[in-house]
């Protein structure tokens, strides 16, 4: 029982950490820097607005927590971590206007941030001169019940925008992912999957309209931007193309109330076969039924050793506990799944309940910008097109099994039987429709460990994904998830130009054949390559043809 309490209350830590998971500038830098500044300051009195309130240099006392506050990814704190040379918190469109325009002018590249998740910290992180322009202050959500829409503002977090849209009508939401900290901006622009995915699309899939600032300082909204920018921006991720000010979403029904479940099983309770068992069944499930696997490395409570602890996430939102016992009973009847595993809560509170938190306060929890945990951690993905076997599962278990209590993560998400399919792979640039399971294989370490220990951590989760790479479908490539960014599979020569052949290596296993339409659009949209970064589309070089 204390040794069950115990595994509770840490599964509560780490699921929250997870689910949500001294500078000196060189000559160079300091003229970039300089020009920049009094470009700055000249547009802004032309503008009549004041621009050094919202500029933060490293002389300044609070750039360190400016820079800080939306790192995600404790690794990135580190001293040897190249900083930007100045942040721009920008209020007005205005301000990012001027941002583009000068930091054209003075050959300083940007880095925009929403909500700074990036894996690779792209949005705040780079081995070149660069500012940050950081997008919290643009976080405003209008709800509109009657059409069934939303306009949310690139800063906003998943959280702020449940919370947003159930404060106006209770039984409509975004289709969004898990962690409420997680930045629209970036969310939506990737792509974006999580609990309703299977029953409604990516959040991509759901968005009817945006507004973006282009390299030339224009503010475009669909009309004005065309379809084939419009598109790009739905998957292709937005730091490619320009700076996404909002996005317009379909909302989705729910229910009011929902039923929900977070069971544990460890490999002495046969969790490979329950794991192989569930990629067989998941498919069939109906689209109101989510059962996700979240698997952490833990203690057994039946023997005291080393286990992987695999926690089945349900949530129905179709009726309540009986009907749900029944479709587990004539489907998944090897789970065990009983009425007292089952609560019966408001949908608002699912998203706490998932990570094992108190859920009584879904507002609190949702709305705050502060991740309760912060930790460092690497990660990598992958789409199941057919199940693994017993044999392969238990492989992953096994080295599942060999970190630190939590300090190992994988998430299994199923994709197939829904409506993901249902559209070509060309519909949106994320191409991995016909996907049954969509993986997630992570490690974490503390912010003060040890360099060694976190040079461990990274090669083991490269050979997790060595493991998992014996049965996945398609080898080479092997397929990737642009939002969980990975420099492992190449990236752009950090001067001058990148051949297509060099971004193909990343952009093939994140974007398949639509690749060449993205690269397409961004030499439409950005032939000056304005916004680039370590993973940005190549432009020709300027002789070339279209
Ligand atoms: C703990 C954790 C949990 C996650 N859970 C999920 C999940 O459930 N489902 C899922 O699909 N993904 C998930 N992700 C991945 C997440 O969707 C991506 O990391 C996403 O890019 C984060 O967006 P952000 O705005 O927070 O990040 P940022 O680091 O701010 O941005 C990420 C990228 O988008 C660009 N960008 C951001 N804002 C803008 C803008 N306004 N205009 C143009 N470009 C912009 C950045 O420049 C950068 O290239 C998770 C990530 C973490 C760390
Ligand atoms: C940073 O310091 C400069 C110079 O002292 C000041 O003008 C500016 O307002 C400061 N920025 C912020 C955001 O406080
Ligand atoms: C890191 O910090 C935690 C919490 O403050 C502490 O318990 C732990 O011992 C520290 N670890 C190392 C390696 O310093």
């Amino acid at each position: 029982m204390m040794m069950m309490m115990r595994l509770q209350f840490s599964l509560a830590l780490f699921l929250i950490t997870f689910s949500c998971v001294s500078f000196e500038s060189n000559a160079n830098d300091q003229q970039h820097l300089e020009g920049f500044l009094s470009c700055l300051q000249k547009k802004s009195s032309k503008d009549n607005t004041l621009i050094s309130t919202i500029i933060y240099t490293p002389k300044n006392t609070s750039f360190k927590s400016a820079l800080d506050f939306y790192i995600q990814n404790t690794k990135f704190f580190a001293p040897e971590t190249p900083k930007p040379v100045a942040i721009l918190t920008p209020e007005t469109e205005s301000q990012i206007q001027s941002a583009i325009f000068c930091g054209k002018k003075h050959g300083l590249e940007m880095r925009i941030r929403s909500g700074g998740h990036d894996f690779e910290g792209n949005s705040y992180v780079s081995q070149v001169p660069f500012f940050v322009l950081d997008m919290f202050n643009f976080r405003s959500i209008s709800v509109n019940v009657e059409s069934k829409t939303a306009w949310i503002g690139a800063g906003a977090t998943l959280g702020e925008t449940y919370y947003g849209i159930y404060d106006k009508a209770k039984t409509l939401a975004f289709p969004g992912g898990y962690c409420p900290t997680v930045g629209i901006g970036g969310f939506i622009s990737g792509g974006g999957y999580g609990a309703l995915t299977r029953e409604f699309g990516l959040a991509a899939d759901n968005v009817v309209d945006a507004r973006i600032i282009d390299a030339n300082g224009r503010i475009l909204d669909r009309e004005s931007m065309g379809e084939d920018l419009f598109w790009a921006i739905r998957g292709g991720i937005g730091s490619n193309f320009g700076v996404i000010l909002s996005y317009k979403v379909k909302l989705v029904d729910v229910p009011e109330y929902v039923t929900a479940f977070n069971i544990v099983r460890t490999t002495e309770q046969n969790a490979a076969e329950l794991i192989h068992k569930w990629q067989n069944v998941v498919s069939q499930l109906p689209l109101k039924l989510t059962l996700s696997l979240v698997i952490f490395s833990g203690v057994s409570p039946q023997t005291g050793k080393p286990t992987a602890l695999v926690i089945f996430a349900g949530v129905y939102r179709d009726g309540g506990a009986e009907k749900l016992l029944q479709i587990m009973d004539d489907q998944f009847p090897e789970l065990g799944l009983k009425k007292e595993d089952l609560l019966e809560m408001l949908w608002i509170q699912y998203f706490p309940f998932h990570m094992a938190q108190p859920f009584d306060k879904p507002k609190e929890f949702l709305t705050s910008r502060v991740p309760p945990f912060k930790f460092s951690f690497a990660g990598k993905s992958d789409f199941l097109h057919e199940p693994i076997s017993v044999e392969g599962v238990e492989k992953i278990l096994n080295k599942i099994s060999e970190l630190p209590p939590f300090n190992a993560q994988m998430e299994w998400t199923h994709f197939g039987g829904g409506i993901m399919d249902k559209f070509p792979e060309s519909e949106t640039p994320f191409p991995h429709r016909k996907t049954l399971i969509m993986l997630f294989e992570s490690a974490n370490w503390a912010p003060n460990d040890s360099s060694d220990v976190a040079e461990t951590r990274k090669n083991w989760v490269k050979s997790l994904h060595n493991i998992v790479g014996e049965y996945v479908l398609h080898k080479n490539p092997r397929y990737a998830y642009a939002n969980y960014r990975d420099y492992d599979l190449g990236i752009n020569n950090p001067h001058g130009e990148t051949t297509i052949e060099q971004a193909k290596k990343w952009g093939i296993p994140y974007f398949k054949d639509n690749f060449d339409r993205l690269v397409k659009v961004k030499n439409q949209v950005d032939p000056e390559n304005f916004f680039r970064n370590e993973q940005s589309f190549p432009v020709f070089p300027a002789h070339s043809e279209l």
